[in-house]
C-alpha cells in the first residue's frame, strides 16, 4: 500500500524514522512529507536516505530532478498516488489547521486534496492534550471519519507525567496495516439500518418512549460504510453523532420511520432494522397538556405499524435482518419472530442484564441464520459486534449470488 508519512514539529518527530521502518517492513511503500517546524527536529536527510526518495518539504519548491515526482502541482499529484495519509506526531497546530480546513503548507494542502484513508497520532504536551480546544478540534476530525491513534500515558519530554506521548511506532504501524486489509466486502450493495427509539406523543410535552441509545444500528451503519456499502440510516431520537459517509434520515415516531424506510425500499438492497420502534401510540393526541388530578390515568393506545413484518412481505429478493431484544427464552424467541416476519437472519439479544444491550457500550447477541442456527457473539463492544453481524450478512450474500448463479 502507498503511504504518505506527515511528520509534524513534535519532540517526537525522531519516532517518526522508525515508524518508516515499521511501515515499510510491513510492505508499505512510504513518501514522506514535513512542516517546517518538524525539521527543526529531524533533518529531511534522515527520512531521504530510509525511503530513497525525496522528502517533501516546501508547498512551492518545483520538483526537478530524476528522484522526484513529476507533477508541477505536487499535493495533488501525493494525494492521487498515496492510498492512507499518516500524519505522525501530529501536532496540536495541524489538529487545528486540519480541523478548520486551513491550507497554508504542503501538508494542510495535500490534507484538503486526499480522499484516501487518514490516520492521525497526536503527540504533545499534557496540557495542550487536555486543552479544549483541542479536544474541539480532535472532535471535527474523529466525525470526519479519520483513525486517530490516541497518545499514552507516561513521561513527557517537558518533564511531566500524564498523556501525550507517541505510541511505540510498531503499534501505529501495526494499526495501519488492520485499516489497509479492513474488508470491502460490501462494495456495491446499499444498506437500510433503523436505529434507536421511537417517540410516540402523548400531549404536547410527554410522549412514551424507550431506553435504546442507537448505538448498536449506529455501530453496523459505520461498519456497513467502512466496508464499502452505500448507507441510508433512519434514526430515532439519539444524542450520537452521525456516522462518517453515511445518510442520516432523522424520524421521532413509528409512523415517521415506517414512511421513511418504504420511501427507500426501491434502492435498498439489504435492509437491517435495528431500531426499537414503540409497540404502541395515541391516535388522537390531546392538543392541550394532560392535567394532574389525584384519580387515576388511563390512556388509550393503539398498535403501531409493524414495519418489520411489512418490510417481510414487501422485501422482494432484499436481505431482511431484524432483531429481537427479550428478556427470555431468547434463541427460541428469535426463531419464532424470524419466520413469522419473513426475516433472513435475526440479530437476537437479552436486553436484562447490567452493562450490556439497551444504552450500552457493549452486547451480546445470537445471530439466527436461516438454517436456524444461532451464531453467539460477544460480549464485546458494539463496533466488534457489528463487524461480527455483518460478516455473516456478506457471507449470507455471497451464498445467496452464488445458488442464483446458472450452473
Ligand atoms: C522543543 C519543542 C517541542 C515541541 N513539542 C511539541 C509537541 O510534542 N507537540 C506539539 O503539538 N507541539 C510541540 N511544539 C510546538 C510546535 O513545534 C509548534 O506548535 C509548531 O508551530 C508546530 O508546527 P507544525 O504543526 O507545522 O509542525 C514544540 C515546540 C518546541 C520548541
Amino acid at each position: 500500500m502507498r503511504v504518505v508519512l506527515g511528520v509534524g514539529g513534535g519532540i517526537a518527530a525522531y519516532k517518526s524514522a522508525e515508524l518508516v521502518r515499521a511501515l515499510q517492513q510491513r510492505g508499505h511503500d512510504v513518501q514522506v512529507v514535513m512542516t517546517r517546524a518538524a525539521r527543526e527536529f529531524i533533518q529531511p536527510l534522515t527520512f531521504a536516505a530510509l525511503t530513497g526518495r525525496k522528502v517533501i518539504t516546501d508547498l512551492f519548491s518545483q520538483s526537478g530532478g530524476e528522484d522526484t515526482l513529476s507533477s508541477a502541482v505536487e499535493h495533488i499529484a501525493v494525494a492521487h498516488e498515496n492510498e492512507v495519509l499518516v500524519v505522525a506526531p501530529a501536532t496540536a497546530d495541524l489538529l487545528a489547521r486540519f480541523s478548520h480546513g486551513l491550507a497554508d503548507d504542503f501538508l494542510t494542502t495535500l490534507y484538503l486534496a486526499f480522499e484516501g484513508k487518514v490516520v492521525l497520532a497526536p503527540a504533545m504536551n499534557s496540557a495542550m492534550w487536555e486543552h479544549a480546544a483541542t479536544k474541539t478540534n480532535l472532535g471535527i476530525l474523529q466525525q470526519r471519519g479519520h483513525v486517530i491513534i490516541e497518545p499514552e500515558e507516561g513521561w513527557l519530554a517537558c518533564g511531566t507525567l500524564g498523556a501525550g506521548r507517541l505510541p511505540d511506532p510498531v503499534r501505529i504501524a501495526e494499526q495501519v496495516d488492520s485499516i489497509t486489509r479492513r474488508k470491502r466486502d460490501l462494495t456495491g450493495e446499499s444498506i437500510l439500518i433503523t436505529a434507536g427509539p421511537t417517540q410516540e406523543a402523548l400531549d404536547p410535552v410527554r410522549y412514551i418512549s424507550n431506553r435504546s441509545s442507537g448505538k448498536m444500528g449506529y455501530a453496523i451503519a459505520h461498519a456497513a460504510a467502512e466496508r464499502g456499502a452505500r448507507v441510508v440510516l433512519v434514526s430515532g431520537p439519539v444524542s450520537i453523532p452521525a456516522p462518517h459517509n453515511v445518510e442520516v434520515i432523522h424520524v421521532r415516531t413509528a409512523q415517521e420511520m415506517r414512511k421513511a424506510v418504504f420511501d427507500h425500499l426501491e434502492e435498498t438492497s439489504i435492509i437491517i432494522k435495528s431500531a426499537a420502534v414503540a409497540d404502541y401510540y395515541m391516535a388522537n393526541v390531546p392538543q392541550q397538556k394532560l392535567k394532574k388530578t389525584a384519580t387515576r390515568l388511563s390512556l388509550e393506545l393503539d398498535p403501531t405499524p409493524d414495519i418489520l413484518a411489512e418490510a417481510g412481505q414487501r422485501k422482494g429478493d432484499r436481505l431482511l435482518i431484524g432483531f429481537a431484544a427479550e428478556t427470555e427464552n431468547l434463541v427460541e424467541e428469535a426463531r419464532r419472530k424470524m419466520i413469522s416476519k419473513h426475516c433472513d437472519m435475526l440479530v437476537a439479544n437479552l436486553v436484562n442484564r447490567d452493562g450490556l444491550g439497551f444504552d450500552a457500550d457493549q452486547n451480546e447477541v445470537d445471530i439466527i441464520l436461516p438454517s436456524g442456527q444461532a451464531v453467539h457473539a460477544g460480549p464485546a463492544d458494539k463496533k466488534d459486534i457489528a463487524e461480527r453481524i455483518l460478516d455473516q450478512v456478506a457471507t449470507l450474500r455471497l451464498h445467496l449470488r452464488a445458488v442464483e448463479k446458472p450452473a
